[in-house]
């Protein structure tokens, strides 16, 4: 399925990979956070790139312009298909986080990595929002920094299922829509706070869906992203 890909929340190489092999050909491709990453590093990615995997690098990097560029360098060498910055770090460190992809995938003959800011965690509530010093509404917030990621040459964000339809009025079909926090009905809800289905998600205007334990955790995950790549083919019909 084209729009779905599959966070692989683990903490070993041999189980990343274990998934992998279970899930490849039924997913578009694999995310690796900052669990995976700290505990296991790069040569996960690499070994995951060459098997031909699309891997989404989800660091969220958030530092200084000149630190921010080296990493994502580093990652477009790694052979990334995606990653992603902070938009709160602001336009100058996006801009060289374009950069440096673009930079480093010319210099190493490859393709550039998709480059998308986080806008604001899906995790946060309202007061969560306060308790940081934000007065604006949840989705003022959101659109504003959608809008500076894409006038920062940006290909898109991350973005939870409630705020696509703003997005894509402000930003464009073109602006790539990377949604989380997506449940069935059966599912458990967890740590995420603005869930919708998968079905739902791609109607209001996702480009691609990253599902974590509705898929890895489910007793055979395989069959898990198959039932939600038939859900994703059921909303495009
Ligand atoms: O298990 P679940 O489907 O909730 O996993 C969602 C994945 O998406 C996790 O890896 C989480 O870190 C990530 N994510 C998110 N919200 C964001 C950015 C990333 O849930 N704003």
């Amino acid at each position: 399925m084209d729009q779905l890909l599959v966070a692989l929340d683990v903490d070993t190489a041999a189980g990343a990979q274990a998934l992998a092999n279970t899930l490849r050909g039924s997913v578009v491709g694999f995310k690796i956070g900052s669990r995976l990453f700290t505990a296991e590093g790069p040569r996960l990615v690499e070994e995951l790139v060459g098997h031909g995997d699309r891997v989404f690098l989800d660091l969220k990097f958030h530092d200084i312009p000149n630190t921010v560029a080296g990493a994502v360098g580093a990652a477009t060498r790694l052979g990334v298909w995606m990653l992603n910055v902070h938009a709160s770090g602001g336009g100058a460190m996006m801009r060289a986080a374009r950069d440096a992809a673009d930079d480093e995938a010319a210099r190493t003959s490859r393709r550039a990595p998709l480059v998308i800011a986080v806008t604001m965690l899906t995790s946060l509530s309202a007061e969560g929002l306060a308790e940081i010093g934000m007065a604006d509404a949840m989705e003022s917030q959101v659109e504003r920094l959608a809008a500076l990621a894409e006038s920062s040459g940006l290909d898109g964000v991350v973005a939870s299922a409630h705020e696509i339809a703003a997005i894509r009025r402000r930003c464009g079909s073109a602006f790539q829509i990377v949604t989380p926090g997506i449940r069935g009905r059966g599912d458990a809800i967890g740590d995420q706070s603005r869930t919708m289905s998968a079905a739902d998600a791609l109607t209001a205007g996702a480009s691609y869906l990253v599902v974590g334990r509705p898929i890895i955790a489910a007793p055979d995950p395989r069959a898990a992203a198959e039932r939600l790549a038939a859900e994703c083919r059921g909303a495009h019909a």
